[in-house]
């Protein structure tokens, strides 16, 4: 256990999916075309919501009541699909695959998608929700970490475009036995994909007060930090944390609650991140990205709180710039990493209607980016 915790925590590999047992629907011929987005920019949001730092929160609303949608409102979709300009000619990957409803946006405009996800739960229904789309649509089980591989492994040379929707739907997030919730009671779970390793449970029963203080700080930017990774090791030595709303009251007992938001909300952002391995896999596939997308093709990403965004934002900076530069250099070089454009400089954010159909949207933020003809590639 203490071996498989340091693994998991910080800096740390954490492969959730053995390549040759994903799960392959509907693997139809992909033809492989090359197609430039020519999409005309619109006028959307930029800027900063006043909700985006540091915390996504998506605990605490019940999503699927106030938005009306039956397993999770697509964020931002209008803008997704207007950057990824659909057509019959492009291909794209959903790599965080939900409940479909970006990649049917995109099927309904004639592209072809294949949506990816680790959770099982997820690719059922978004399979049955896109089953009209049999012939253009292919749905894989796995970690959009390994996305490379389980490409290639299904014959792809190149994308037109790369979804990434980040985090948890409201689905996973209202389902009480996912252990997301710190409403209502259920397993201290919290993984994405039900067979990975390790559990918020066993988490917070196990790992040592430093380094739960850690967690809570360094991915929940949790200020009490401490005294909620003392609480925790107190209270376990009498009896083990087992529930989601153990956790909750003992952070509510700590912090009483202002305000809308949950005490533990901040609790509960750092425990999902580091049972998924959220920051490290992220950084992970961006790497990736540079080689799958065609000349044109569009990365759109969408993040939902300040960590994730960060990553999003300093790997596209550091890839949008053709030369560099540093003091002790006698001159600027070329930029090794140098292959994308930006669509835009600041993030997209969802408009005040959105806001108000859809509370969760409020923390989202979108950035595009266009791969360029130039760089290493095995797409081009
Ligand atoms: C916000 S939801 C996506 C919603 C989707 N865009 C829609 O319109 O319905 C994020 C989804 O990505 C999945 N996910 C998150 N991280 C992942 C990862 N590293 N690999 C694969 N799937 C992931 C989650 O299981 C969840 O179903």
């Amino acid at each position: 256990m203490r071996e498989l915790l340091s693994r998991l925590l910080f800096n740390h590999n954490l492969s959730t999916v053995d390549g040759g047992e994903n799960i392959l629907y509907h693997l139809s011929d992909w033809p492989q075309d090359n197609c430039r987005s020519t999409s005309k920019q619109t006028s959307f949001r930029q800027g900063n919501s006043p909700d985006f730092n540091p915390s996504g929160d998506h605990n605490d609303l019940d999503y699927s009541r106030k938005s009306g949608s039956e397993y999770h409102e697509s964020v931002l979709l209008d803008e997704v699909t207007h950057y990824l300009a659909p057509d019959n000619n492009k291909l794209f990957l959903d790599a965080t695959l939900g409940g479909g409803g970006h990649s049917e946006e995109l099927l309904r405009r004639g592209a072809r998608v294949i949506g990816l996800d680790q959770d099982p739960a997820a690719l059922s229904f978004a399979k049955a929700r896109l089953s009209t789309y049999d012939d253009k649509f292919g749905a894989i089980q796995g970690n959009f970490r390994e996305f490379g591989d389980i490409l290639s492994t299904i014959g792809i040379s190149g994308l037109d475009g790369l979804l990434l929707d980040l985090g948890i739907s409201s689905r996973q997030v209202d389902d009480a036995d996912r252990g997301f919730s710190f409403s209502k009671p259920g397993p201290l779970d919290m993984r994405m994909d039900p067979d990975a390793e390790i559990t918020a449970a066993e988490l917070v029963n196990n790992c040592e007060e430093e380094e739960l203080a850690r967690v809570f700080y360094e991915y929940g930017e949790e200020r009490a930090s401490r005294r909620i990774a003392s609480a925790i090791v107190n209270r376990r030595k009498e009896k083990l944390f087992e529930c989601t709303t153990d956790l909750a009251n003992l952070v509510e007992s700590i912090l009483p609650r202002r305000g809308k938001k949950h005490p533990a909300t901040r609790v509960f952002q750092a425990l999902r991140i580091a049972v998924n391995n959220e920051l490290r896999v992220l950084e992970e596939a961006l790497a990736e990205v540079p080689k799958w997308l065609r000349p044109g093709g569009r990365l759109v990403i969408i993040s939902f709180h300040s960590l994730e965004d960060r990553i999003v934002k300093s790997y596209l900076k550091r890839c949008s710039r053709s030369v560099i530069d540093r003091p002790e250099w006698p001159e600027p070089k070329q930029n090794p990493d140098y292959c994308f454009k930006l669509v835009m400089q600041k993030g997209i954010i969802p408009s005040k209607e959105e806001v108000r159909n859809n509370p969760r949207a409020r923390s989202a933020r979108l950035r595009v980016a266009e791969r360029l003809p130039i760089g290493v590639s095995n797409a081009e």
